[in-house]
């Protein structure tokens, strides 16, 4: 069965100019570019997409990094892609996250208070339909 996640390379990773990397690992696994899209995330599109982690310590800070600089939202498509994409990804802690990943290899601590961990992707099927809806409206 086809899925489709959203994945999001994050102000980070747009910064460092690791688009075009980040998205060669994906395209070398085998999945497909079903959307791509870069723009500027404001208040309520966050808010909806991080409305789980409202309240956290880490969530004003994970705001105002998200709205830093331009993000890179992309659907992506393939079997199995929603677990796939969080395999490539790494850990969430850049620090820990195992090498060969994206996080892994690319990212670090950088001693700040949010975890600049260079890329989102969807954690469920649920997610990933949601997510999808707000990033890509119409679609
Ligand atoms: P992501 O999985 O895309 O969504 C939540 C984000 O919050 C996560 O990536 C990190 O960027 C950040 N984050 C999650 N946990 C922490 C934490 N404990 N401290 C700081 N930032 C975090």
């Amino acid at each position: 069965n086809i899925e489709r996640t959203l994945v999001l390379i994050k102000p980070d990773g747009v910064r460092r100019g690791l688009t075009g990397e980040i998205l060669r690992r994906i395209e070398a696994k085998g999945y497909a570019l079903a959307a791509l899209t870069l723009r500027s995330a404001d208040d309520e599109l966050l808010a909806a997409h991080y409305a789980e982690h409202e309240g956290k310590p880490f969530y004003a800070p994970l705001v105002e990094f998200m709205k830093s600089g331009p993000v890179v939202a992309a659907v992506v498509e393939g079997h199995r892609v929603i677990e796939g994409f969080r395999s490539l990804a790494g850990a969430t802690d850049p620090t820990g996250a195992l090498p060969g990943t994206i996080r892994g290899d690319l990212g670090r601590d950088w001693g700040l208070k949010v975890q600049q961990n260079l890329v989102h992707g969807s954690d469920s099927p649920e997610s990933a339909v949601r997510e999808i809806g707000l990033w890509f409206p119409g679609s």
